[in-house]
């Protein structure tokens, strides 16, 4: 029995109170369980809904890529400024310190570094998520022209029936090729077919018309940054992707890639966060270089 001493009985009930609860700003989350909501609570902040995700993944097909040769140097001292980390296993258990603090979004598929044979990948095993403490695994989804030899969508499917067992949410991530038209067509497409499927976050790219990608998704979408463009551009990049409807950019290229990665993803963070148009956000690049 537990110990009585100083044991008060509750008088007090707030009757008058209708019982209030944060609002969830995680879109088309309200109905998910706990485990969910805390997991997305910790990739998007609770205030804003938003978040800045920095990914570093490219290895898993690509090997060591340009701004990516030291994971060490080059991506640990930007991760403090990073709401999540997207990479995959091997990166996370050999490169980042386990005391960072940071939610992770794990690569969940793997495949070949044959290009062109990306559509062919397949999942690491549920529990190796688990191990990591992953706030999400992330699975790229193909839609349209390539995807009868595909496997994507199953994957996707397993991905989010596994992540359903534990809590975890599933992020998919719109695949572009050479050959694949990037519109608002494309990836509303794509998107919508990713949130249908059960995933709880989706990737993306921003494009002309991008509204409509985002208000047909009804979860939120994570623009990537794509290849590496000036920083100004970059930031107004973000500007417009949040302003028409992105939660955040899952960003890699243009960060680590610029010339002061650690200012560049501090810029990003003001305007995705804090609302800084791209001019203020480049003005905040340049101090923060030339401190
Ligand atoms: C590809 C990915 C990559 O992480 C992402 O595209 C990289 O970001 P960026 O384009 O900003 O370098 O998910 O499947």
């Amino acid at each position: 029995m537990a110990d009585m001493d100083g044991y008060i009985e509750a008088t007090s009930f707030g009757l008058k109170e209708v019982a209030s609860y944060a609002d969830f700003k995680v879109k088309g989350a309200s109905n998910l369980g706990w485990g969910m909501k805390d997991r997305l609570s910790r990739i998007f902040n609770p205030l804003t809904g938003r978040t800045v995700m920095l990914a570093f993944d490219h290895g898993f097909i690509m090997g060591p890529t340009s701004g990516l040769g030291r994971i060490d140097l080059e991506i640990v001292p930007l991760v403090q400024y990073a709401d999540c980390l997207m990479c995959t296993r091997g990166i996370l258990q050999s490169s980042i310190p386990a005391n960072v603090n940071k939610p992770v979004c794990l690569r969940f598929d793997a495949g070949s570094t044959i290009l062109t044979e990306l559509n062919r990948n397949v999942l690491i095993d549920v529990e190796e998520a688990i191990r990591c403490n992953a706030s999400a695994m992330a699975v790229m989804f193909s839609a349209g022209d390539g995807e009868r030899e595909s496997i994507t969508a199953a994957n996707l499917v397993k991905a989010v029936d596994a992540g359903n067992r534990y809590g975890i949410p599933v992020m998919g991530v719109t695949a572009v090729g050479k050959e694949m038209v990037r519109d608002a067509r494309y990836f509303a497409l794509a998107s919508r077919v990713c949130a249908e499927n059960g995933a709880t976050i989706v990737k993306t790219y921003y494009c002309e018309g991008f509204e409509k990608v985002t208000s047909t998704c009804p979860v939120p979408i994570v623009i990537a940054g794509g290849k590496k463009l000036p920083e100004k551009e970059a930031l107004e990049l973000c500007y417009k992707a949040v302003n028409e409807g992105a939660a955040g950019v899952d960003m890699g290229r243009n960060v680590f890639q610029s010339e002061s990665p650690a200012s560049m993803i501090q810029a990003v963070y003001a305007v995705v966060h804090n609302g800084l148009t791209p001019g203020q956000g480049f003005e905040l690049f340049q101090e923060l270089k030339n401190k």
